[in-house]
């Protein structure tokens, strides 16, 4: 893969975007990026495209070996770092110009048996670790005058499901804080906006569809066809690449009245 490559490393299915390639022209050369959980699905895809528009690009993820990897093909600096610790969050934040908080993690449990330390690491790691990044990096984004945050929401910041407490108060509660800083750094020249994905196909996706396929006794295709694609009008999953190219566009200058926005990439999921 080089770094102009923007898709995942699968193969895609069918009905998703036949070739490799990117629709949004953005020169990034000069910028610096952080993307948090770079290691793997959305975030990986991120990194790899604002590194193809040019950006130094710095690869925030636990999984130390698959940021290594990244790194040897150039994509940009490894920064192993746990976001659950806040103060290692903000260290890694510090000078950039463009922020993509985008790591996350799931758990599938009804209220009365969820774990309460897991709410609260879901809270601290999608929610207060978003805000403590951006804390660190606005200073230098006020200084030059340009700064782009982009917050990998979900549908679910728009949308509840079942059994998905923690991971929706979190998505909701970032969506209000994407807003906030929208208002606050748009004299700034720094915008602030969501994107909302509906089901990717990345290792987080493919954990539940596996995890449903057991409890249920059903195949996997069925899973995926009639649970998680039940709501939406576009039966199949989307690829990292297609999220990874909204991001690109709420970089460009073009973009810069897109602010404070909640951007879908749903197939129609959140219109109904
Ligand atoms: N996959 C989807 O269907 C989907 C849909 C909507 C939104 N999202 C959101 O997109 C984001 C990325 O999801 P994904 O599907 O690419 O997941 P993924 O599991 O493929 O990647 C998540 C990355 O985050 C990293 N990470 C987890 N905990 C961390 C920690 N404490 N410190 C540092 N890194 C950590 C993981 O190591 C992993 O590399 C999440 O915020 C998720 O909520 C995903």
């Amino acid at each position: 893969m080089t770094t102009h490559d923007i898709r995942s490393d699968t193969a895609a299915p069918p009905g998703a975007p036949a070739a490799a390639g990117t629709s949004v022209d953005v020169d990034l050369t000069g910028r610096t990026a952080l993307v948090t959980g770079a290691a793997s699905g959305i975030g990986r895809a991120c990194a790899v495209r604002l590194s193809a528009a040019g950006a130094t690009v710095r690869l925030a993820d636990l999984d130390r070996a698959a940021l290594d990897e990244l790194a040897e093909r150039g994509v940009g600096e490894p920064c192993p770092v746990d976001l659950t610790d806040l103060d290692a969050a903000e260290d890694v934040a510090r000078g950039v110009d463009i922020v993509v908080n985008n790591a996350g993690v799931q758990t599938v449990s009804p209220v009365q048996d969820f774990p309460p330390e897991r709410f609260s690491l879901i809270l601290r790691l999608m929610l207060e670790s978003p805000f403590r990044i951006v804390r660190a990096a606005l200073p230098h984004m006020y200084a030059g005058g340009w700064g782009r945050i982009v917050n990998i929401s979900s549908v679910h910041g728009l949308r509840a499901s079942a059994y998905k407490s923690a991971y929706v108060a979190a998505k909701h509660g970032l969506e209000g804080f994407s807003k906030v800083v929208a208002l606050e750094g748009a004299p700034h020249g720094v915008t602030s906006n969501c994107v909302n994905p509906g089901y990717v196909r990345t290792p987080l996706v493919e954990k539940q569809i596996a995890d449903q396929s057991r409890a249920h006794g059903v195949p996997a295709e069925e899973v995926v066809e009639k649970v998680l694609l039940a709501r939406s009008p576009i039966k199949r999953l989307i690829e990292p690449a297609e999220v990874a190219e909204m991001v690109a566009y709420l970089c460009c200058p073009e973009a810069s009245f897109v602010n404070g926005a909640s951007l879908t990439v749903d197939g129609a999921w959140s219109a109904s």
